[in-house]
Order: C-alpha cells, then structure tokens, then sequence
C-alpha cells in the first residue's frame, strides 16, 4: 500500500460552507449532527425512519433489518412498492407540468420531458415490453447510447419488475455477449447508434455480433432510432422501438414488488477476469439516491441539476436515472463528449439550460482545465451553485481549478466516495454542514459506518496512517450479492474481516480531523478515467489473441486518466521489434477494443521474453508498476532468466 501513499498531498486548505449557501441548505451543522446522533443511538430506527419518510409504499415494512441470511443483508424485506411510481407517479399531482429531462444530443437537436410526459412514455414503453412478453423478475439488456429514452427504458423496466442490466455503450460486442449470456436476459434494447465524438457509435451492429456469436437466452431486440442511418432488422426478432409503442396505451398499472426485487444488475470489473453481475435491491437502493440528492447535492425544486455520468455506470442509475427523479428534480441529459464541437461544450450546455448543480469526474474536469480559461470565461456560469465529483480521487490542483474558474468561488465541491456495490454516496459532505478539504471526500454520511482498517480489522486510530477502507455495519442500498455467484459475493467483501464488516478494496487513510482520502484500489482492478478495468481482464483479452502467449497489465499515474494501462506481453514467436512492434501494437491494442471496449485499449505496449514471477509462479505486479513508472529498480528481479528482460520491460530495448 505504502506506493499509494506517495500520491497523496499533504494538503492544508480548508474551505467552510459559504453562509449565503448555509441559509437556504437542506442540511445544516444542527441538523446534520441530530441525523448522526439518532443512527448512532438507534441505528435501524434511524432507517427505518427514512425509509418511512422517503419513499412511497404500497404496503409497509415490518421488518427493518434482516440479518438471518447474513452477509446477504435484506431491508425492509415486507414492504412493497414500485420504484418507477416512486419516480414519476407521485409528483403528477403537484409537478406534472414541470420539466423532468431536458435532452441535448450531440448534434445540438433538443427536447423535453414533463413528468407527466415522462410517466406516459414510460408506461407505453412498459406495456410495449410487456407484449413482447417481457414479465416481473425477467432481465433485460439497456445497450444505449445517453439519450432521454435510455432512462425511459430503465424505467419502464421498473415499472413492470423486469430486472434491468445497463450495458455501456462504449462496451464491445464481446463485452455484451458475456454480460447478457452470464445475466441470462431475455431482451436487448438499443439504438441504431449514438452520436459522440463527432462520430457514429454503431450499437445495433454490435448487438447483431454479440447475439451471431451466442446469446442463447435472447430472444427480441427493440431498435430506439436515434442516428437514422439505417441498420438492418431481423425479422421476427428484432422491433422497431416506434412500432413497439404504437397503440400502447399511456397508462400501465405499476408491478408491486418486495423491498428486495433486484431493481438491476450492473456489471463491475473486480480482481480476476470475469465482470462480476452486482445486485440491487429496490427499497434499500432507492432510499440512498434519494438521500444523497437531499443531503449532498441539496436539490431543491427549482435547481437544475445535471450529472454527465453515462446510464452505463452506477452514477448514471443513481444520479440519473432513479435519484432526481424520485425527488421530482429537473435535470439534464446530455449525450455526446465534452469537447464536441469544442472544449467550451460542458459549460455551454451548462448555461444554456441554467444549470444550477453539476457533477461530473475528476479525469473530465483534467481534460477541460488542460484546455484552457477561456472556453469556461466564454460562457455565463454564474447559476452554478453546487459542484461535485466522483470516481477517484481529485489532485488538488484540479479541485482548485474546478472551484475557481467552474465554481467562481461560491460554490461547495462536493467529492463524493462511493462504488457501483454500495449503491448511492457513502463518504461525501454535506454542503451547508461541512467544510471541505481539496482531495478529501470528507466524513461518512449519517448511517454509514466507515472505517479504517489494518490487516486484523483494528480500527487505525493514528492520523495520516493508510489502512483498508470499510464498513461496519450493513446499509440499505448495499449490493445483495453477485448475480449467479453467491460465493463470490461473501469472498470478496466479507471475507477478508470474517464477515465483520464490508471491504471497499479501497485504501484510505484519516487526517487528524478524522477526514477520509482515498489513496486507491487494493486490489487489481485500475481506475482509468474514472472507469474500473480488472487487469486480469485485460490480460484475458491480451492472451486470448492467437500471437499471444502470456500477457500482464498493470497501471501507471497519468495526468488526465488517472491511471494509464501499460501492457507486458510475450508473443508466442519471436519478439516484434522496430516496425513490427509498431504494427502489432495496433493490432493488439484494437484486439483489446474488441474483446472488452475502446476504454480498454492498452496506453503503451512493451514487448517481453520474460516477466517477473514469484516462487509459487505468481506475476510481479508492484514491480511492474514501479517499472513502468519508469522507477530505478532495486528490488530481486531474480526469477528474470536474462538481464536483457529487464531492458525490455523497461522499454529501452
Ligand atoms: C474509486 C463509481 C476517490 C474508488 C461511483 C472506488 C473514488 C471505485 C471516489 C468505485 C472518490 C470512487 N475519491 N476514489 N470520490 N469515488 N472512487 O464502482 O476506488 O465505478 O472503489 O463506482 O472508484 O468505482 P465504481
């Protein structure tokens, strides 16, 4: 752990919440502390509290935490209720004229929602899934691009008790295929294509490979046309999104479900090669996006909230797609990237539509600051009244950067700690309460019991020292299990500690103000851009090429991703040198983009004879890390068979 450490800044400044922001917050000192205290004295009562208070219920619980089936947690496990009427139906009274989404696509084309559209498109959509046989606690594929409808698919999902799986769209055919074989889904719903980037993501294509090489559980495919530049159809198989709403009626009656019905599954890259499948609930989940927009985004009515994040990953279910709309916010959708047709474009579709709360990562907010002052000056941000990030850590220069050229020094950053596992934030500040520190996520919220750790689960009461990052006790928005993998699931966050207390695969450390900085994964999997990539699964995919005989990937500190993917490779004939190394690159690096997706492409490519092993066989990997930071090496690369390896593996030959 102790590498991690180093990239860690001492920092010192301390920013209290601006008192014209204290006046108006959801939150403040009094009342967060009162929140603290009552889930310290009474922790269950304390949930079952909010879950009374948040969310609506068609019949309520009983039962606030059941621990019987321990460390499969169950919450509120006898209460029913239907997410998507959470969302949309119990606003229609009081917002139903109010705008929910404000689409901006990539080529500039706009539209919105009301809620009370919203909720009709949402219900035609879900009586669509339902004729085309789609039932309560069947999975269904969401491989879209960030457009309004991808959410109206969520949804619809929701409202009919179809367990949705949100597939990125920047993931391959390949990718797809395990993923809908390994969910067992039934439907893939899609696009012709999205727009980013100025270019045409073909999705469609990539659902026809993905079946032709094998979904066996698929049998319907719904096409959303949103490039129009036609895609072929398979009779009897695939339906046009149009033709599957045509004649469905604007009202469909929610599907009542259990507390614990998994709402969606979402794929995640952990420490061996398979993505693993993490469960939601319903309720338990719910109640965390809606807590965490009260309490750390602080939305209120009239803001206008906008969170970049695509549905494909957990920010975009929680802060997205179910947490402002449970909360009957007006947000923006966006689809395309920050710099189409230039750097300005964020901060354009920021003052275009007012936004007022934005979030968005740490490697985005790099990549514009590295543009300039100029593109940001150019547009009016004054509306701006909140800011947050998420994803990995933020160095403080961008913190300072994003607070004041973004932020014109009003607004609270609010750097939120959380996993596709835990749901919603865990460790975040509350805005209007607490003060924040530039790279820490600050304090764990009001029920969370996070903690840090040394290897027999002594809590580290010495500042500044690194441990491991967990939590003590179950929270309701906690993953349920790994679909299909029980075993898994207990192995992986229970295991280390017992059973004692869930393992994040983070490490952290405490300041003496008890502030929590994240220093980084524990495990193997990289954080590029604020996306998780296992190693392993990159070095399956490296290995899975018929040149190929032995691969190991390992990450190295880059200035805008975070980390980039550095790849040690062993061909199985001779080793590619001069030209031959620069064309197999290519080939290796598009390989990589095949079988798992463009974000996975390995940055740099060192071609090997040899790679550092322990005894019992195992790859060096912190010795590669060193190494592709281009370190001076000290340490027994002994198990090398020539010194000629190592000039290799540093690059140098
Ligand atoms: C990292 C994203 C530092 C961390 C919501 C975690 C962070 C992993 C932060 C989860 C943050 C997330 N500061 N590191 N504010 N937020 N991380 O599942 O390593 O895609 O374990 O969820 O991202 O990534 P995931």
């Amino acid at each position: 752990m102790s590498e991690n450490i180093e990239s860690v800044l001492h920092e010192e400044r301390v920013f209290q919440p601006p008192q014209s922001f204290v006046a108006e917050a959801r939150l403040n000192a009094d009342s967060l502390a009162a929140l603290h205290r009552q889930a310290a004295e009474d922790y269950e009562g304390f949930w079952a509290e909010r879950a009374r208070e948040e969310i609506t219920w068609q019949t309520p619980f009983n039962t606030t935490l059941d621990e019987s089936d321990a460390p499969h947690y169950h919450w509120f496990t006898d209460g029913h209720l239907n997410v998507s009427y959470n969302c949309l139906d119990r606003h229609l009274a009081e917002r139903g004229d109010k705008i929910a989404i404000v689409f901006e696509g990539e080529p500039g084309d706009t539209c919105t929602y009301t809620y009370r559209e919203l909720h009709a498109e949402v219900c035609r959509f879900a009586n669509a899934l339902k004729a085309q046989g789609i039932r309560k606690s069947d999975r269904v594929i969401i491989y879209m691009p960030m457009i309004a409808e991808a959410v109206i698919a969520m949804q619809a999902c929701a409202r009919i008790g179809a367990t949705h799986s949100v597939v990125f769209g920047g993931f391959s055919a390949e990718a797809l295929r395990d993923r809908a074989n390994d969910a067992g889904a039934r439907m893939i719903i899609t696009a012709d294509g999205g727009h980013r980037g100025g270019k045409i993501v073909p999705l469609k294509a990539a659902v026809d490979e993905a079946i032709e090489h094998g979904t066996p559980s698929v049998e319907k495919v719904i096409v959303f046309e949103r490039t129009r530049h036609g895609v072929p159809m398979v009779e009897g198989r695939d339906v046009r999104w149009q033709d599957a709403i045509a004649g469905q009626d604007d009202v469909c009656e929610p599907e009542w479900v259990d507390a614990e019905h998994p709402l969606f599954l979402l794929y995640t890259s952990g420490s061996t090669g398979k993505p693993k499948g993490i469960q939601h609930s319903s309720a338990g989940y719910l109640l965390q996006a809606i807590l965490t927009n009260k309490w750390v985004f602080d939305l209120h009515d009239r803001d206008v909230y906008w969170c970049t994040a695509d549905v494909g990953w957990i920010t975009g279910h929680t802060y997205v797609a179910y947490g402002p709309l449970a909360l009957g916010a007006t947000q923006v959708i966006y689809e395309g990237a920050p710099t189409v047709p230039d750097g300005g474009r964020f901060w354009k579709v920021a003052a275009d539509h007012g936004v007022t709360v934005f979030y968005t990562a740490p490697t985005a907010i790099r990549a514009l600051m590295k543009l300039g002052d100029a593109f940001p000056q150019a547009h009016d941000l004054s509306k701006l009244r909140l800011l947050g990030t998420v994803g990995e850590p933020i160095n403080p220069e961008a913190w300072m950067w994003y607070h004041r050229i973004i932020g014109g020094e009003h607004c609270p950053i609010v750097d939120t700690w959380w996993q596709t596992e835990t749901g919603g934030h865990m460790i975040a500040p509350i805005p209007g309460a607490v003060a924040t520190k530039p790279g820490s996520c600050t304090l764990a919220l009001p029920g969370i019991i996070a903690d840090v750790v040394d290897e027999q689960g002594n809590t580290i009461a010495e500042p500044d020292r690194g441990g491991y990052l967990v939590i003590r006790k179950p929270w309701p928005s906690m993953l349920r299990t790994v679909w299909g993998d029980d075993e898994r699931y207990r192995k992986t966050y229970w295991g280390m500690f017992d059973g004692r207390f869930y393992l994040a695969g983070d490490s952290a450390r405490r300041d003496a103000d008890g502030y929590f900085w994240i220093m980084g994964r524990i495990d193997d999997v990289l954080n590029v851009s604020g996306h998780r990539l296992g190693t392993m699964e990159i070095e399956s995919a490296l290995a899975a090429h018929e040149a190929v005989a032995e691969a190991a990937v390992v990450g190295r500190p880059h200035d805008i991703k975070g980390e980039a993917i550095v790849a040690y490779v062993i061909m199985r004939g001779e080793r590619p040198t001069g030209d031959n190394a620069v064309a197999m690159t290519k080939t290796l690096r598009d390989w990589v983009a095949k079988e798992i997706g463009p974000i996975a492409k390995p940055d740099e490519i060192r071609f090997t004879e040899g790679l550092p092993k322990t005894r019992s066989g195992k790859i060096m990997r912190r010795l590669l890390r060193s190494i592709a930071k281009g370190e001076i090496i000290t340490s027994d690369i002994s198990t090398l068979e020539n010194e000629a390896v190592i000039a290799q593996l540093q690059g140098k030959a």
